[in-house]
């Protein structure tokens, strides 16, 4: 069973996940995590990602490595996103299984549900539409790795792929580059400049009422590690995995003004697209196993604008 002494192999331990996961790892007593740099090791190479499982044999893994972006790097490049994201996932799963380990997690992403999906969306409203047409090649890389999780424990007749849709993260280690930044970080940076720069208004795209939901990085990991332990009552299924409480863009945006100390005026450019108008898991399916999250919205913001502050330059 999943405890303290496990063997865990923490894939891409860097990044807004993975960091969080190794933090609160660390914090819980888990002594043995096996962790390599994207230099060190290229999961969407065969050999080497081979050569790794062979000699490290690792018990459980946290398949935190992958290619994420925002929109404007989903639109650029489609084909990057499919060919690496499938490629790490092909790689990682087909190793976990040849090596026997015994629980692999993999996250996948609430953009694999319908574009116009009933809200809050439900596991089982996955599939039953199609899908938003700016992450498709991203999206259908995540769509292939849950079919595959649940693939290989039906074929294996086993439990070893659990699967996890994440709402949208943010946290510490979060991208605020701005072309590779998802809303919540862009919009940190966008305010800290502007403050900065003492401007009197700042413009930002659309209308702003569209409603998203965000998860702080640490309560994802904290699920994480949940499930992990309880990976004998899973049902061979994806798991929603958000707060239950969604923000317009608009009240997110006064929230990053207001910690950032912008006082300056908001307006939109309405000429801009807004997106899906919601995006909200219903993440009943987890929280009745026993698990919920426990970081407040404003303080992990707070929280991770301290940490932005730190290593922006
Ligand atoms: N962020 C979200 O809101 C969100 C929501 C739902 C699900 N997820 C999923 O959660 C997982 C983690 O996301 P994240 O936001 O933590 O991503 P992230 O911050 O971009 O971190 C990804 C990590 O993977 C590493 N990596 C990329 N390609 C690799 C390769 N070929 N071999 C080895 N390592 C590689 C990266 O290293 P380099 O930086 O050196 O390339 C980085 O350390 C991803 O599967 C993502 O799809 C994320």
């Amino acid at each position: 069973m999943f405890n303290p002494d496990s063997k865990i192999y923490l894939a891409g331990h860097k990044g807004l996940l993975g960091s969080a996961l190794q933090r609160v790892l660390a914090a819980k007593g888990y002594k043995k995590l096996i962790t390599r740099s994207h230099k060190a090791l290229d999961l969407t190479d065969k050999q080497q990602t081979e050569a790794f499982f062979n000699a490290e044999r690792p018990e459980y893994v946290f398949l935190c490595a992958g290619k994420v972006g925002g929109i404007i790097g989903n639109k650029t490049y489609p084909a990057d996103f499919l060919q690496q994201n499938l490629a790490i996932q092909t790689n990682v799963f087909e190793m976990a299984n040849q090596y026997d380990v015994k629980n692999l997690m993999f996250y996948g992403s609430s953009c694999t549900y319908p574009k116009l999906c009933e809200q809050p969306m439900h596991e089982n409203h996955w599939l039953t539409g199609a899908i938003e047409a700016t992450s498709m090649g991203y999206a259908a890389a995540k769509i292939a790795g849950i079919i595959g999780c649940k693939s290989y424990n039906s074929q294996y007749q086993n439990k070893r792929f659990i699967c996890v849709i994440p709402n949208s993260i943010y946290g510490e280690n979060d991208n605020f580059d701005l072309e590779n930044s998802h809303v919540f970080s862009a919009l940190i940076r966008r305010f800290h400049e502007a403050k900065k720069a003492g401007n009197t208004e700042i413009t930002l795209w659309g209308t702003g009422s569209p409603r998203r939901e965000f998860i702080f990085s640490d309560d994802v990991a904290d699920a994480s590690i949940f499930l992990m332990k309880n990976s004998e009552k899973l049902e061979n299924q994806h798991y929603n995995l958000g707060t239950g409480t969604d923000y317009s863009i608009k009240t997110l945006a006064e929230k990053i003004a207001k910690v950032t100390g912008f006082t300056g005026e908001i307006k939109w450019d309405t000429r801009k697209p807004d997106g899906t108008s919601r995006k909200l898991l219903d993440s009943s399916r987890l929280l009745a196993l026993g698990w919920q999250p426990s970081v407040n919205f404003d303080d992990g913001l707070a929280t991770t604008y301290d940490w932005f502050k730190k290593h922006y330059d």
